[in-house]
């Protein structure tokens, strides 16, 4: 497989097609966006770390049943991926109440939600994603009823299996971000599952791990995704592609 020329460049992955119209290449880069792309800043190793995490993730989520995109890892920052056709929403689950869900509805951070709460967000950075609901996605055509309620149920699995991989890991999984795409006659998870798409606090201190270091600039940014990987026991040393 050949990689050719660019697909698209996103805020911290650029995106290539390859000579098999079904596979693209994932090139994670340094950059980190903040703001909906209003802060941005290049981050040394962070390309690396979180190709490496993403991988070690999907590859879990797989395992337990759920469908990705993931094929494989090609470099230190680079990943083999299923090509799909995006569904233009975002899919949030909150365990836990922080950011704009606090902003939104005036609720206190950190107070846990039971059960667990969940958000369709449009993606369009020009409009700082706007939450949408179920019949804006129907009348925009932008998803099928079928497909809402796939996205609905795989995000909560999702939720299920990493709320309990980090917290073996001493690690709350606060919340996430999720894509779906299509691939074939199916909905599988495509985008990535890194720290820059969720909140991820210590268990014990409620130290975050996450890019909430970077909005809030608190440092120690991709320290705090380095030891994240540490915990899930991922090996960051180069040269981890074919691994
Ligand atoms: P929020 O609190 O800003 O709504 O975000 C909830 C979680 O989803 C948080 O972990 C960040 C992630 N997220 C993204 O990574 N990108 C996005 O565009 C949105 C809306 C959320
Ligand atoms: N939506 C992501 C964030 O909340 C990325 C961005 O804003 O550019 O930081």
């Amino acid at each position: 497989m050949q990689i050719l020329d660019e697909l698209y460049s996103g805020k911290a992955k650029t995106v290539y097609k390859t000579s098999d119209p079904d596979r693209l290449v994932l090139k994670f880069r340094d950059d980190t966006s903040a703001f909906d792309g209003q802060k941005i800043e290049k981050l040394a190793r962070k390309g690396m770390v979180n190709n490496l995490t993403n991988a070690y993730i999907m590859r879990h989520l797989e395992q337990a049943g759920i469908p990705t995109h993931f094929e494989g890892l090609l470099s230190d920052t680079e990943s083999v991926v299923k090509r799909l056709e995006m569904i233009p929403v975002e899919c949030v689950v909150r365990n836990i109440a922080s950011g704009s869900m606090c902003r939104r509805l005036g609720v206190q951070d950190g107070i846990d939600l039971m059960p667990p709460t969940f958000e369709f967000f449009l993606k369009n950075d020009a409009l700082h994603d706007p939450m949408v609901n179920e019949y804006h996605i129907r009348s925009f055509g932008w998803a099928t009823d079928d497909e809402v309620a796939v996205m609905k149920r795989l995000s909560f699995e999702v939720n299920d299996v990493l709320k309990q991989r980090f917290l073996e890991s001493d690690i709350l999984l606060v919340d996430f971000k999720l894509e779906f795409g299509r691939f074939g006659g199916e909905l599988v998870l495509g985008d990535e599952f890194t720290a820059d798409g969720c909140r991820l606090w210590d268990v014990n201190t409620r130290e975050k791990l996450d890019k909430d270091r970077f909005r809030q600039g608190l440092g120690g940014v991709v320290e705090a995704y380095e030891a994240v990987a540490a915990r899930l026991g991922i090996d960051l040393a180069p040269g981890q592609a074919g691994a």
